[in-house]
């Protein structure tokens, strides 16, 4: 039985203030869901000491959006593993489509910042997914087939024993477009068949989010889904009421 795992992906909002009434609001109202889902907010990079102040000995645990895929050198803006290690980040989302798309981010860079992550003992949040021109294109399955083989490639399966994989249509994000339970329900099964393909046990354990205007209205019907394990919240997770409406979706 996998516990279900919701993960706000803040992206580039917050401030202090804001962060503080956010955080007081979302821990009060998830303190007994605990039991049946486990919840984490990933946020940028300067929050991490406060956020960590404010959510340890809570039931929410914290962690970053990105990390550099080198250890330590002359790489200026970058932020290593072992700097998410001091704030004791627990989880790092990789590999998002706005890193992808924005930051030109390959396949190859992704495995390289999910070995990064895993070797400091943070638990990776990969995120695949394809654009809405690949889903016309009937291309889908072959896109995240490459994005999971780049992975199951330089590092090997075992990579998805200490990971989580967040499947993200790209048209659904920040769009207000989610997709049908049974369009996520369908890539979820064929993420976990590839992983089952290399490895049954690893593949029944792995927990696969998904994303893409996930909200209070639509949460409980794509998490009743067989393979749909929680979810990674971009916008509905800045908005207390909205973020503890999916964790309370994810604890039933
Ligand atoms: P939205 O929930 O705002 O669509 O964002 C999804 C996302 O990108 C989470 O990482």
């Amino acid at each position: 039985m996998r516990k279900k795992l919701v993960v706000g992906n803040w992206k580039m909002h917050g401030n202090l203030l804001e962060n503080r009434q956010l955080l007081e609001s979302v821990v009060t109202n998830v303190s007994n869901m605990h039991e049946k889902a486990q919840f984490a907010v990933c946020v940028p990079f300067p929050y991490l000491p406060s956020v960590q102040a404010m959510l340890q000995n809570t039931s929410v645990s914290w962690g970053a959006q990105n990390l550099s895929q080198f250890d330590k050198g002359a790489y200026t803006g970058e932020v290593s593993s072992g700097m998410l290690v001091d704030f004791a980040c627990d989880f790092v989302i990789v590999g998002h489509s706005e890193r992808r798309s924005i930051y030109g981010e390959t396949n190859e860079v992704v495995a390289e910042k999910c070995a990064a992550a895993q070797r400091a003992g943070i638990t990776p949040i990969l995120c695949v997914g394809e654009t809405y021109e690949q889903r016309e294109a009937g291309i889908t399955e072959k896109i995240i087939k490459e994005q999971l083989d780049a992975i199951i490639q330089s590092i090997g399966i075992d990579f998805f024993n200490q990971a989580v994989i967040a499947y993200e249509p790209v048209w659904a994000i920040g769009t207000g477009k989610t997709a049908s339970p049974q369009q996520a329900q369908d890539v979820h099964a064929f993420i976990r068949k590839i992983i089952a393909n290399q490895n049954s046990v690893i593949a029944d354990v792995l927990l696969i989010l998904y994303g893409g205007s996930v909200k209070a209205s639509n949460a409980q019907e794509l998490f009743m889904m067989p393979d749909i394990d929680g979810g990674l919240i971009g916008g509905a997770s800045l908005v207390a009421d909205d973020f503890v409406a999916i964790c309370r979706a994810a604890s039933q």
